[in-house]
């Protein structure tokens, strides 16, 4: 990697100076935080990008006028960039997170953070044993709808909780390499809304999941699906539904809706622009293509709030905990769909945060 100069070594720690952070991953997600961190948070400077494509590495590398690497070796040496940021393939990030946490670096990482659970657990002792911060990208979380609708129920004006309903539905389907190693449907999408389950509704107690491929051949090919419904029963009895699809057609698609006893709360899906085209009888509007369209205020808000507990030493607002329960979650419901029965879930409150346990689900057991 081309050296970092010393003279630019001190911009982290101190309240109101930035924090260096080296970017690992360039593809769809690292190029959204690459353009979040080099333009859109004030607490956080992009110090340096690194991808296993060397080419992919320099070319982002260029845009943003930061020095790049096709290895990951000497950003975790480099005692001048205190945080990471990864981006890479699921199947990478346990290992690391781990040698980021051994490295003395906090860690933004996307979610899931493995598709095993030994794994995870392994990156969330390193974590803790180095004492380094970790933030998982649950993005929606930092949205400011989503998070003013969240600030709301809490403060008690949606009352009882009866009905959470939510939609994830992608345009259409990535790469097949990127679905191949995704962990499945339910631990790379519904995870997402497995989290703002819990987040603005609460613990789950049961799971039934039903998935099917339709779009295309090769869904049943890698065993996966691409259309799929979730229902949820919390633990504080209100009801669930998730239905979430690889390939809407029409455009990226996450709203959601909680009905209670005193208010309901909508999120619908944003229009692309804020205008309607209208001819006799009809009214046409543009609409997000992507999660890139959709979401780019809360991917910089994400790290916006990375870097600031990095720098000022608070919390993370998602912590590692989170992303064990979510992932869970997706596993549960992934063990349903290929049961085809319902799941119960222990929510387990421990003091790190909430776990779950549950029996893999056996037909006619
Ligand atoms: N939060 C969200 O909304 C969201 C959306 C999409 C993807 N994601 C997550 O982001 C992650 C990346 O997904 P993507 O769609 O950007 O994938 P991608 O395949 O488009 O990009 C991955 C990049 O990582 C690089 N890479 C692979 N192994 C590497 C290594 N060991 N070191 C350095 N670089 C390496 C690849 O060359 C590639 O450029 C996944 O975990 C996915 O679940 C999150």
């Amino acid at each position: 990697m081309a050296t970092v100069s010393a003279a630019r070594s001190v911009t982290a720690s101190a309240g109101g100076r930035r924090v260096r952070m080296g970017l690992i991953g360039l593809g769809r997600m690292g190029q959204i935080h690459a353009t979040a961190l080099s333009s859109r948070c004030p607490s956080a400077e992009l110090a340096c990008v690194v991808d296993a494509d060397g080419k992919r590495a320099a070319d982002v590398a260029a845009r943003c006028a930061v020095p790049w690497s096709s290895s990951v070796d000497g950003l975790l040496e480099d005692p001048t960039v205190p945080a990471v940021v990864l981006a890479t393939p699921t199947a990478t990030h346990a290992d690391l997170v781990v040698r980021a946490a051994r490295a003395g670096k906090h860690v933004f990482c996307e979610k899931p953070l493995s598709l095993q659970r030994s794994a995870t657990l392994s990156a969330l002792e390193a974590v803790e044993t180095a004492g380094v911060k970790l933030q998982v990208g649950f993005h929606r979380r930092f949205d400011p709808d989503w998070a003013a609708v969240h600030d709301r129920i809490v403060a008690g004006e949606l009352g009882r909780p009866y009905l959470f309903r939510t939609s994830l539905r992608d345009m259409r389907a990535p790469r097949v390499e990127y679905l191949a190693g995704s962990g499945g449907f339910f631990l790379d999408v519904t995870i997402h809304d497995l989290d703002v389950a819990r987040w603005l509704v609460g613990e789950i107690v049961q799971i039934s999941a039903h998935g099917v491929g339709l779009s295309d051949p090769g869904f049943a090919e890698i065993g996966d699906v691409d259309t799929a419904v979730v229902v949820l029963h919390f633990e504080n009895g209100a009801l669930g539904v998730i239905d979430n699809s690889r390939s809407a057609g029409y455009g990226y698609e996450c709203s959601t809706e909680i009905m209670g006893s005193s208010a309901t709360a909508r999120i619908d899906n944003p229009r692309a622009r804020n205008y309607e085209w209208r001819t006799p009888g009809w009214a046409a509007h543009e609409l997000p293509r992507d999660f890139e369209q959709r979401y780019p205020t809360a991917y910089a808000l994400e790290l916006e709030a990375f870097a600031t507990c990095v720098r000022d030493d608070s919390a993370p607002r998602v912590t590692g905990r989170d992303a064990l329960a979510a992932f869970e979650l997706a596993s549960a419901a992934d063990a349903s769909w290929r049961a085809g029965l319902p799941v119960a879930l222990r929510a387990l409150r421990e003091p790190a945060g909430v776990r779950y346990e549950y029996d893999e689900p056996a037909p006619g057991g």
